[in-house]
């Protein structure tokens, strides 16, 4: 086994895998909005495409996916063209400091899990120019300051639709815990390759988590544009 598919085979059995139990959150944010025929989608920081797809499978819509790591963006190249959404979900290399499409490209904004890059309210206000008149920013973020964020949210020019917080433990329980069970099996069937570095960088996280399951959770806010 190579190094680059032992490593694009672990991020599908581990991250993606337990990251789609996650993907009821994104059906309900994506529920708070009303119905768009055909919606442009930009999803921000896309990663290996999780909720990607599942927007895509939720929408009809054409999607663009932007993310800094090409290695996420060909894990989720490679997910696209096997659910045979390459007609209508593409994915491009970028920063999402240098997002530069023109204004009023987008019905839909979506962000999971990649706001904090720049900052909430920062992001609010950069990717405003973005969305069409009333188009919508659906954001996942880490829970602290909830009541601060959705103060400020009238202020960069949005009107907030809806929010709602995963339960306390859903990052445990529905994520990282089945995450340590599978990777400590996978310790056995990687131990002498250099994937199990990558499995060793999991548990870190996973041992962190464990500290403090209730200091990792999130919530989702959506907005429209006003
Ligand atoms: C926590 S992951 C979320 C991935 C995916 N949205 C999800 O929810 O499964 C955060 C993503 O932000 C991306 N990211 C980090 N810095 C970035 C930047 N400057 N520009 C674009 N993407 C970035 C990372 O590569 C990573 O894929």
């Amino acid at each position: 086994m190579n190094s680059e598919s032992t490593s694009k085979d672990l991020l599908s059995e581990i991250n993606d895998h337990f990251r789609e139990r996650l993907n009821k959150y994104t059906r309900r944010a994506f529920q708070m909005l009303p119905k768009i025929e055909n919606p442009h989608i930009l999803d921000i920081g896309c990663g290996s495409g999780v909720p990607t797809i599942e927007l895509a499978k939720l929408s009809g819509g054409e999607i663009i996916g932007i993310d800094i790591n090409q290695s996420s963006l060909n894990e989720l190249n490679r997910r696209i063209e096997e659910e045979g959404f390459s007609d209508r979900v593409r994915t491009m290399r970028c920063s999402l400091f240098e997002i530069d499409f023109p204004d009023e490209s987008f019905d839909i904004i979506w962000a999971e899990g990649s706001i904090w890059v720049i900052g909430f309210e920062k992001g609010l206000k950069e990717w405003r120019r973005l969305l069409k008149p009333n188009g919508f920013l659906v954001v996942h973020d880490e829970m602290r300051t909830v009541s601060n964020k959705l103060k400020k949210i009238p202020s960069y020019g949005y009107k907030l639709v809806n929010h709602f917080q995963l339960p306390e433990d859903a990052w445990w329980t529905e994520y990282y815990r089945p995450l340590e069970k599978r990777i400590k099996e996978l310790y056995m069937k990687y131990k002498d390759t250099e994937a199990l570095k990558i499995l060793k960088k999991h548990q870190n996280e996973i041992d962190m988590v464990k500290r403090n399951p209730k200091e990792h959770s999130s919530a989702f806010y959506v907005m429209q544009k006003s």
